[in-house]
């Protein structure tokens, strides 16, 4: 069994941070999304690793993954154009070659691992086994129909009317049977080979496809607001108490990591939270479910439910909530001032 990880595509969504690097490697509780999806692949046995890259991106997430050593797999870069998940398929089959192989978007993050799909894609001899997701708009993903025995009769991408609530979770297991699928399969109204098209072919050719309902959470990380609830849901899962940094007349409640680099002065951490390496809270609130990337600085303000990439400088903010704030910004707050004076990158959103 090999993996393919996708980690191209064009990240709109998520701009303006996505002019500045790829939508895989932006972070949750500082550790970027691509990362979990590796964790994952790794805690499965899986060694081979395809993982597929876009032009403009592809020389981050390199930087990032590098050989693959960190998570002891081995890794194989397949430059695509974003021309669709299929497509990426497409690009990865001298890689994939004659074997199966697990498919997992770059940008999805579900609550646990991938091993038992994988057991059941084996003992059951299937040519395909997709999870599924119950979701409250499923206009914004592929959506599935199944029988009473959870085959898959039909599947959609996008519909402007759903059949089901049956979304496709961005994992999927295959076997070499796809390969033919996606040879049939022309073009979507978007421009894209889906890979939806390519299950459906697969049905329609009478193979072995089946659907696994996912019992725990997922997350597509396409807007800002998954971002910080990813960013939630990890913090409240994994974050461990580990106080190790300069903490003088601060207070520190719940579960909040912060490394040896950090300095906190006069300020109130709440957790779940977690401290990047080399940050300075001063005179400030942080917290809960809140994550605060390296070399960031936090003076005379009040943070909670956010995400600050690195090196940031937020001073005398009174109230920053549900906020998402790129690499390098500054947000100063100058009390004498009655005008705002704005600074904004192309597609940013500032509420005030
Ligand atoms: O998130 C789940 C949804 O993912 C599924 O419900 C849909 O059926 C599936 O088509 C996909 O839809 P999206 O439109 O959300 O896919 P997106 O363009 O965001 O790409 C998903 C990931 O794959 C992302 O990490 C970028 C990467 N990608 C995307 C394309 C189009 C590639 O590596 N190459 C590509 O050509």
């Amino acid at each position: 069994m090999k993996a393919l990880v996708l980690s191209g595509g064009k990240g709109t969504r998520l701009r303006p941070l996505t002019f500045t690097t790829a939508k895989q490697l932006i972070p949750v509780a500082n550790k970027p999304i691509l990362g979990y999806v590796l964790d994952h692949v790794s805690q499965a046995g899986i060694t081979d690793v395809g993982v597929v890259i876009a032009s403009g991106t592809g020389h981050d997430v390199n930087n990032y993954v590098t050989d693959g050593s960190a998570w002891n797999i081995r890794v194989t870069y397949i430059l695509q154009e974003p021309l669709g998940l299929a497509h990426a398929v497409k690009t990865a089959e001298s890689f994939l070659g004659e074997d199966d192989f697990i498919m997992c978007l770059g940008d999805n993050l579900i609550g646990k691992g991938v091993n038992t799909l994988i057991e059941r894609f084996e003992n059951e001899d299937l040519d395909a086994l997709i999870l599924l997701k119950e979701v409250e708009d499923p206009t914004r993903f592929g959506v599935a129909v199944l029988d009473s025995k959870d085959n898959i009769i039909k599947l959609v991408e996008k519909p402007r009317t759903p059949p089901s609530n049956l979304a496709l979770v961005g994992v999927y297991v295959f076997s070499n049977k796809i390969h033919q699928a996606v040879s049939r399969i022309k073009p979507s109204w978007r421009g894209e080979l889906e890979i939806t098209d390519a299950i459906q072919e697969m049905v329609n050719q009478g193979y072995k496809v089946k659907a696994e309902k996912l019992n725990t959470w997922w997350l597509d990380t396409g807007k800002k607001d998954d971002i910080l609830f990813a960013n939630a849901k990890i913090l409240d899962e994994y974050v461990k108490q580990e106080i190790k940094g300069k903490i003088t007349e601060s207070k520190i409640e719940g579960r909040v990591t912060i490394p040896e680099t950090a300095k906190i002065i006069k300020s109130t951490i709440r957790g779940p939270s977690i401290i990047g390496e080399s940050c300075v809270i001063q005179n400030s609130f942080i917290g809960p479910y809140t994550s605060i990337g390296n070399q960031t600085q936090i003076i005379k303000s009040s943070i909670e439910y956010c995400v600050v990439l690195e090196n940031a400088l937020i001073r005398g903010v009174e109230r920053l909530k549900e906020s998402l704030i790129g690499r390098n910004a500054k947000i100063l707050r100058n009390r004498k001032r009655k005008t705002l004076k704005l600074n904004i990158g192309d597609y940013s959103e500032v509420e005030i």
